[in-house]
């Protein structure tokens, strides 16, 4: 059975293709095959992401009728296949939301996850991504703004009927000014699945164009979306503080 799970958040720069990048390599890693699909066809970025900007065939084609949706389907080096979008612009003046539902149904028994790196907040293209999905994490971020556009989103998840998974909270810095995890599930009515701090370990991994769960795998980031993959797998992962921070964690108190 494939799980299409939509990534989405209310705000845009929360950290969504970070996650979709990085559960796509955590579960490979547990074995579990996976497509990451960009479905952010107006500003795509997981391609960039992912170290591989420039396809011949992407998302777009597909959504025109150019080219089958296995045309598009790249085998990334960690592990698991990717559909990127086009960043040019002629190809971004294109989308017509709802042909990606139908591109994404194509795939189904394809794989045991789809996971859709979609637009940030509740446009057409937010939603058709959402509607094309069986479920939805919603990435988060310990900020009031962040929460109050997550909450209408998990309003338009219960319109197209997909289960809401939960949320994850993703740049978590433990300053005493954030919004904790219990105010967050109140708030949003969903439970918060996991939880990702801000790490240094992701910006450079980002900039090296490559999933921190690969490029260092003993991260504290790392190991936190390894968690939330087994999560989602319905395993369990014990994650264990790096060194440095067991030994310097106590400072920050
Ligand atoms: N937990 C984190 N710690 C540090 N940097 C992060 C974290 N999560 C995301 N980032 C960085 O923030 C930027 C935006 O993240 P991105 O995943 O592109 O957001 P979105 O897809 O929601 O717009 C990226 O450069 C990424 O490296
Ligand atoms: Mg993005």
């Amino acid at each position: 059975m494939t799980r299409i799970i939509a990534v989405s958040s209310g705000k845009g720069g929360v950290g969504k293709t970070t996650m979709v990048s990085n559960l796509s390599a955590a579960l490979a890693k547990l074995n579990k095959s996976v497509i990451a699909i960009d479905g952010n066809t107006t500003t795509p970025n997981l391609g960039l992401h992912l170290g591989i900007p420039l396809y011949p065939k992407t998302m777009q084609d597909v959504m025109m009728g150019r080219a089958g949706i296995r045309e598009a389907m790249y085998r990334h080096g960690d592990g698991f296949s990717v559909i990127p979008a086009d960043m040019s612009v002629e190809k971004i003046m294109t989308p017509q939301p709802h042909r990606m539902i139908d591109a994404i149904y194509r795939l189904l028994g394809e794989s045991e996850f789809i996971l859709i790196d979609t637009a940030a907040g509740l446009g057409s293209e937010a939603a058709a991504s959402i509607k094309a999905a069986d479920e939805l994490l919603v990435v988060v971020n310990p900020d009031m703004a962040s929460l109050t556009e997550a909450l209408k989103l998990t309003k338009v998840a219960e319109k197209h009927e997909t289960h809401v998974i939960g949320a994850v909270l993703n740049r978590v810095k433990n300053e005493g000014i954030e919004i904790g995890k219990k105010e967050i599930e109140r708030f949003l009515g969903i439970p918060v699945i996991g939880t990702v701090n801000e790490d240094y370990a992701i910006r450079k991994a980002t900039a090296e164009r490559s999933p921190v769960v690969t490029h260092s795998p003993k991260s504290l980031a790392a190991q936190q979306f390894t968690a939330i993959a087994a999560n989602m797998a319905g395993e369990s992962y014990q994650i264990r503080m790096p060194v440095f921070g067991r030994l310097f964690g106590w400072l920050r108190f």
